[in-house]
């Protein structure tokens, strides 16, 4: 079986964060909610030299960046840790990680898919971006940003992107909604998750931040420390260690980089259509039928993905194929696509 159907890295995690893991071992005190001082400044450096993002003091009393334990806790808690608890709705992409759905339920919130800003904003309290977008791969464009940006600030309703897959652009440089050209000179109503899992091959450190509106930041972060939401201090310093190295990351991305050509050709060769899929880790991939028609013929050649119905009706024709296998792994599916 070539199990494509989640995607978790299987390559190892680089030594420069095992290295300040091992070496932040002796930890005997409680970690801060908010981070170290050297955590911070690494994630403000990484936002600026990485994604051109310059967020106010992260040293500041409202503290502009914080550690999450990996991005899916703050995407499931954030609703409530904002307080939106009771009765409205968050908007989420058409298509989308479950997760989005899961804390608006947790909050007692109604969810609304869709992909551009709505005329009607009726009880609206969060809306929930996702550029490159998982399933698809899709990356939202400057003006696209743009638009979600002013149509939440207009109506006071903050805007937060979920761009954990950002280092990973193909055909497209993915561009972040706290970037000057999108957010202006400051990021008042927007917020900004990313995640190390994917980018430094780090799931099981459970790494990730949150930035943005420093007031917005600091109403979570103030929750999250009566929460017991800490990241392990041996995780900071691993996270501190990795936000400081391109090179790592740089080279997990080519890895990803020959995996995808290897893939898609395959998928294309074997007749099926790839949508979007220009950044992130997926093939987005379908046959023009329904997609239980498709997972079944893939798994007569024995390759398992994901029903594109996971992640949204408006998913039914479309399969999910991870990127993140070996190179032995997706080699062997590219071999069964060609039958
Ligand atoms: C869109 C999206 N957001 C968030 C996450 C959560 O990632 P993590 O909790 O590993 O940071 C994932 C994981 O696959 C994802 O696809």
């Amino acid at each position: 079986m070539v199990d494509l159907s989640i995607g978790t890295p299987v390559d190892a995690s680089p030594s420069v964060l095992q290295a300040a893991l091992a070496a932040g071992a002796d930890a005997p005190g409680y970690p801060t909610a908010l981070g170290t001082p050297a955590l911070r400044t690494a994630a403000a450096d990484w936002l600026a030299r990485r994604l051109g993002v310059t967020v106010a003091e992260p040293h500041g009393p409202d503290p502009s960046v914080i550690p999450t334990v990996g991005s899916k806790e703050l995407v499931a808690l954030l609703p409530t840790l904002l307080g939106l608890s009771g009765s409205g709705t968050v908007l989420i992409p058409e298509v989308a990680y479950p997760t989005y759905e899961v804390g608006a339920v947790l909050a007692g919130l109604a969810v609304r898919r869709c992909d551009v800003p709505p005329d009607d904003a009726t009880g609206v309290v969060l809306v929930w971006l996702n550029s490159p977008g998982n399933p698809h791969g899709r990356v939202l464009t400057d003006d696209e940003l743009r638009a979600w940006a002013a149509w939440g600030r207009a109506r006071g309703v903050p805007v937060v992107a979920d761009e954990c897959y950002i280092t990973l652009g193909w055909d497209v440089e993915p561009r972040s909604l706290l970037h000057p050209a999108v957010a202006g000179d400051d990021h008042s109503g927007l917020l900004a998750v990313h995640s190390l899992s994917k980018q430094s091959n780090a799931a099981g450190y459970r790494a990730g931040l949150l930035s943005g509106d420093p007031a917005l930041v600091r109403q979570a972060w103030e929750v999250r420390r009566h929460l017991g939401l800490l990241v392990p201090g041996p995780v900071q310093d691993a996270m501190t260690a990795a936000l400081a190295d391109d090179a790592h990351v740089a080279e997990q991305k080519e890895r990803y980089r020959a995996r995808r050509a290897t893939l898609l050709a395959a998928v294309r060769a074997a007749g099926l259509r790839v949508d979007h899929s220009e950044a992130g880790l997926y093939l987005w991939a379908t046959r023009d039928e329904d997609c239980w028609t498709t997972i079944d013929w893939l798994a007569g050649l024995g390759i398992v993905a994901a029903p594109g119905t996971f992640y949204g009706p408006s998913g039914a024709r479309h399969v999910r194929m991870a990127l993140t296998a070996s190179d032995e792994r997706i080699a062997a599916a590219a071999e069964r696509l060609a039958g």
